[in-house]
């Protein structure tokens, strides 16, 4: 399968695309920075892993940059990953304009405009693709300060719902994991302190394994869970 996926360049990103090329697909990262992990990835799997520059903050050249310049219509795309996004994170009485709309962009619009283009690649090519969003715990358990994040990945959560119902019968789908907590770049500024609150939330009273996450990914883009859409997977260790 030819899997597009988004925020490649480490954490979550990198390793659905390492699970994704172990089970022999072939895989499309998107980023800003070209990493060494990923060149390491690269090199590892030449020939079946791309990547390309692209801020994901410019939806405007969303069109150009991924489904131009390097998906074009030749390529068949099977599924899509939107796993690209940033935390804002404050309280909402500090809320500022211009950092929520930022947010948006990459979390919510470019992810929208990435789903538009894929699906359109499916149908040209009739395909029974997948689309999967990477959401967040904090959609449904509320967390002090992740009140425009959290509102950002319900955006997506509601949208491939709603995906789901429009192009089911055409065989495309398209689901949501929501991950708990994981130890990555984007929960980095987190004391100690605050990740054992966030743990001890978790029934396994640990963080989510990454490689959870990603087979999880992997399994519902593959034709074993072609009988799976409109659901958000929870992979949270148990968080109530
Ligand atoms: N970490 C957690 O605890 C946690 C919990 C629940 C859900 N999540 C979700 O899991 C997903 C992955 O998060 P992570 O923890 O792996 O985050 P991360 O380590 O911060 O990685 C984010 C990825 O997104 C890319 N990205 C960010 N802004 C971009 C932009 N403007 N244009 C292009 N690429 C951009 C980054 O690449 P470049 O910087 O190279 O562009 C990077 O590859 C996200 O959707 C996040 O919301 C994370």
């Amino acid at each position: 399968m030819n899997i597009l996926v988004t925020g490649c360049s480490r954490g979550v990103g990198l390793t659905i695309c390492r699970t994704l090329l172990f089970q022999g697909n072939v895989v499309y990262g998107v980023a800003r920075n070209y990493t060494e992990e990923f060149s390491l990835l690269e090199k590892e799997f030449s020939g079946s892993l791309f990547f390309k520059s692209v801020d994901l903050s410019d939806s405007d050249n969303v069109q150009k940059l991924i489904f131009k310049d390097f998906i074009s219509n030749k390529v068949k795309l099977d599924g899509v990953v939107n796993n690209a996004a940033l935390a804002y994170d404050d309280i909402v009485t500090n809320l500022n304009l211009v950092r929520l709309q930022a947010m948006y962009a990459v979390n919510v619009f470019t992810p929208m405009l990435i789903t538009k283009y894929a699906i359109r690649n499916m149908l040209l090519h009739r395909t029974q693709g997948c689309i999967i969003h990477i959401s967040s715990i904090s959609v449904h358990t509320g967390y002090k300060g992740l009140a425009m994040y959290a509102s950002s990945k319900g955006a997506m959560e509601a949208f491939s719902k709603d995906t789901a119902r429009e192009w089911g019968a055409l065989g495309i789908r398209s689901n949501v994991v929501v991950p708990g907590f994981m130890e990555t770049v984007m929960s980095s500024t987190l004391t100690e302190e605050q990740k054992d609150r966030i743990y001890k939330r978790t029934s396994m009273k640990k963080a989510t394994s990454i490689i959870s996450v990603a087979e999880t990914v992997a399994f519902l883009l593959s034709d074993r869970a072609c009988s799976i859409t409109g659901q958000n997977i929870h992979v949270d260790n148990g968080t109530i």
